[in-house]
């Protein structure tokens, strides 16, 4: 099968090439990949997958072969996926990290969201109730981002939506934000709930906006910074602040079901800012490094 692998010798870390078919193991399903997703970790972190690695982790296509033990979908079945070895014609899922798409769903919109919807929707849901409370979500223009938004929108909040230039804040008045502002310096009035993608600098400041009795979610780090937290900075009187981390992508199936049936409903948009051939792959992770992609890169398997 055609495949996406890891190459360290290479400048851009990857070469597309030919593989063995992947052999589905007890509970394990065979997909055949009509669209794969690329997320910032994936780029950002290639060379730490040894060389040959089949890369990539967010897919949707269709099951050629059901599990051998009759569990999961069945054969034809159209599948959202998440698992390692995503960017290949052939991939393996285990069966509770797939959800079955309705015919009127699109494979490619919903190939988009694996990874950032399952992090935007397991860091709100640990937030407990959304109704009136306020949400800071950083790298809103991002992958993880867009989705954050939509769904902190749906569960109720308002959504103050952190962007680098006005130019980023494009599109997410649109997808539910309440108030898109360019850096933190603006930010007045506490906030109960912070999605974190950027570290840095937005670590610092997010976690100074947040009210008493708040929870700060520290998702991810695209800036590559240090924070530096002022002294006594993570002092302060009232009910205790939280900082949590975030990393459980764990038996995602359930939770790709419910960002399914979101899509369905017309709740949420997949955030797709470049789509494209996955031969096309150097040229799309060049521009997300640049940040020139609004969202997700979306590549089709033609
Ligand atoms: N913990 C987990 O399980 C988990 C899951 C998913 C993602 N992540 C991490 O979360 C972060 C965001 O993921 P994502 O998919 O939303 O990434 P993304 O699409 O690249 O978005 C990141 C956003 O961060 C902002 N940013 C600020 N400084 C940046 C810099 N120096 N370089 C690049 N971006 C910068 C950009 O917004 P502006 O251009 O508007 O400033 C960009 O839109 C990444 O670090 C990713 O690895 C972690």
């Amino acid at each position: 099968m055609r495949a996406i692998v890891a190459a360290p010798d290479t400048p851009e870390g990857f070469r597309m090439t030919d593989e063995p078919d992947p052999v589905p193991g007890p509970g394990q399903i065979l997909v055949e990949v009509r669209h794969a997703a690329v997320n910032a970790g994936e780029i950002r972190h290639l060379g730490v997958w040894p060389a040959g690695t089949v890369l990539g982790y967010d897919a949707a296509g269709h099951v050629v072969r059901a599990a051998a033990d009759g569990s999961g979908p069945r054969a034809g079945d159209r599948v959202v996926a998440f698992g390692a070895g995503a960017w290949a014609r052939l991939a393996v899922f285990d069966v509770d990290s797939v959800a079955v798409v309705p015919a009127a769903v699109d494979l490619g919109e919903v190939a988009a969201l694996p990874l950032v919807g399952l992090t935007a929707l397991r860091t709100l849901r640990a937030s407990g109730p959304l109704l009136g409370r306020r949400v800071l979500v950083t790298g809103a223009s991002g992958g993880v981002g867009r989705v954050a938004v939509q769904l902190a929108r749906h569960g109720g909040a308002y959504v103050v939506a952190v962007v680098g230039s006005p130019a980023r804040g494009a599109g997410l008045a649109d997808l539910g934000a309440d108030e898109v502002v360019v850096g933190l310096d603006g930010i007045v009035d506490p906030v109960d709930v912070v999605l974190e993608t950027v570290g840095g600098a937005h670590l610092v400041a997010a976690w100074g906006a947040l009210a008493p009795g708040g929870v700060l979610h520290s998702i991810g780090w695209a800036s590559g910074e240090p924070a530096v937290f002022p002294v006594n900075s993570t002092f302060a009187p009232g009910a205790a602040r939280t900082l949590r981390s975030f990393g459980d992508a764990t038996a995602p199936g359930p939770d790709l079901a419910l960002l399914v049936d979101l899509v369905a409903r017309g709740v949420l948009r997949a955030p797709i800012g470049w789509r494209g051939s996955w031969q096309r792959l150097g040229e799309a992770t060049d521009a997300l490094r640049q940040r020139r992609v609004a969202g997700k890169i979306l590549l089709d398997l033609d």
